[in-house]
């Protein structure tokens, strides 16, 4: 018999709720009751637009097993088991205690301004290979991802990962408090929800926080080159951590890069582990990619892994889906490459992206687009830092811009006219002009904000791409 996830007994002492049976378990949680599988606990949370009560039943017709309530929902009265609590979101996050409570695993926490998830799900893949692993699914790295990915985790692991975000200071801490890593990783301090705070030395504090839940005889590993490294470093001091390490290019770093080979679709790297020389191949093209890696291999270093096994499994690495995920399509006379970059977009992995569409090998006649949508919560900054891109496609040798959004347009007024492809205020209203210019052997980069909508553009080329691969096949 498989163990439970959950027993009804093991969720009563936890949230210190009120059931009037005792006799069932579950196997999952969710929050989202369209995400909702058979044996699940629906945990009825209460958001600023929208009240998880109202979708009980939905829940329970979904296959919930049991619900967990603050208010008995009027028309779940003849649906499935109802827990009460005071406070549905105190609930679920005292079961995530309670779960990380539970286990005996080594436990990592990644944040950064960037690449947090690629990180987690590189971590996923290698630690998978050696042990039983659990990671937070997509982006759930909030109050509510980090408390539902911890109660999501199963009593007999021995590794999970978690991603942990923030937009404002005073949020990591209490996330990082509910995780306690034994490992955290910071990857990198970049402008990334600058609105939010003075400068990135405010962003590189917040992002400090993490240090606060680390367990007792736990490492935080940082990045050595980054321009807060120093200011990081004594954080992690005024911490009293008991090992702090860092990755990077810089001299004297734990996890050392000693070389890098970039290429259109993979890297190679030289690196050292606390000395250990490692030859790395990714499948998976970028210097950005490389850095996270590093990060990866120091955890794993950190909580006692296997670091050859993991080497060997990096070529099981695939980018997450939209950021970086390169496909080939059909267009009027033959083929073109798009690289999906469309889940989000900050200055530092626009940065990334545009280095990556710069190193792609090209076919004769082929071009070298970028479709860019807004850059969002830059705050004042906002204009400056969309225009100081014109330089990174020049220095990328972009053929051309598409620019989206009222943001792009400052890009878009600061390129030279040959770049200046088209603009618009909105991606619907990009995206004829975007079908019509691309043709066989381009190179087609789409990047925004999640916001700017830029998959309208993405969802568009691979519509029509197939259509005519249907027309194709028809007259074959
Ligand atoms: N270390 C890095 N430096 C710069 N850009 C990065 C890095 N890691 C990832 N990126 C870029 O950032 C985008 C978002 O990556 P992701 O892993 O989803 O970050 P997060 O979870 O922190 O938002 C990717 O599409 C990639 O272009
Ligand atoms: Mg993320």
């Amino acid at each position: 018999m498989t163990i439970p996830l959950w027993t009804a007994d093991e969720i009563l002492d936890a949230t210190k709720g009120k059931c009037s049976r005792a006799d069932w378990t579950v196997d999952g949680v969710a929050i989202d009751n369209r995400t909702i599988e058979a044996g699940d606990l629906f945990i009825a949370i209460k958001g600023p637009n929208d009240d998880g009560h109202a979708y009980v039943a939905s829940a329970f017709a979904n296959g919930a097993t049991a619900a967990l309530v603050s208010e008995i929902p009027e028309n779940a009265a003849d649906g499935g088991i109802l827990v009460l609590v005071d406070d549905t979101q105190s609930a679920m996050e005292a079961l995530g205690r309670a779960s990380r409570a539970r286990v005996d695993a080594q436990i990592i926490a990644v944040t950064g301004s960037v690449g947090k998830t690629g990180t987690k799900e590189a971590l996923a893949v290698v630690l998978s290979d050696q042990g039983k692993t659990h990671w937070s699914v997509g982006s759930y790295n909030n109050h509510w991802g980090v408390p539902l990915s911890l109660a999501r985790m199963p009593r007999d692991v021995e590794f999970a990962i978690f991603e942990l975000g923030m937009n404002h200071s005073g949020e990591l801490g209490p996330l990082s408090k509910m995780v306690e890593p034994h490992v955290a990783i910071i990857t990198t301090i970049a402008a990334a929800h600058l609105e939010f705070f003075k400068d990135t030395s405010e962003i590189a504090a917040a992002k400090a926080e993490i240090f606060e839940g680390i367990t007792r005889g736990g490492a935080a590993l940082l990045n050595a080159d980054s321009e807060h490294r120093e200011l990081m470093k004594r954080f992690a001091r005024e911490a009293n951590l008991a090992r702090v390490w860092h990755f990077g290019e810089a001299p004297d770093t734990e996890i050392n890069l000693k070389n890098i080979t970039l290429k259109p679709q993979s890297s190679d790297a030289l690196v050292t582990i606390q000395g250990h020389i490692k030859q790395i191949s990714l499948p998976v093209p970028g210097r950005h990619w490389v850095q996270n890696v590093l990060a990866v291999l120091g955890a794993v270093e950190l909580v006692g892994g296997d670091v050859d096994k993991a080497v060997r499994a990096l070529h099981l690495l695939k980018a997450p889906s939209g950021r970086g995920v390169q496909m080939t399509l059909e267009c009027e006379g033959g083929s073109f490459v798009l690289v999906d970059e469309s889940y989000n977009a900050s200055p530092i992995a626009v940065q990334a992206a545009l280095k990556v569409l710069g190193k792609m090998e090209m076919s004769k006649g082929g071009r070298k687009i970028a479709v860019l949508g807004d850059m969002r919560e830059l705050g004042e900054k906002t204009t400056e830092i969309h225009a100081s891109l014109a330089n990174d496609l020049s220095e990328n040798e972009i053929d051309m811009l598409y620019a989206c959004g009222p943001n792009m347009k400052h890009l878009f007024n600061a390129v030279s006219p040959p770049r200046q492809a088209g603009y618009a205020s909105s991606s619907d209203e990009l995206v004829e002009d975007v079908l019509r210019t691309v043709q066989a052997s381009d190179v087609v980069l789409i990047k925004g904000s999640l916001g700017s909508k830029m998959k309208v553009i993405l969802d568009a080329l691979i519509k029509q791409s197939e259509m005519l691969r249907a027309v194709k096949k028809a007259g074959a």
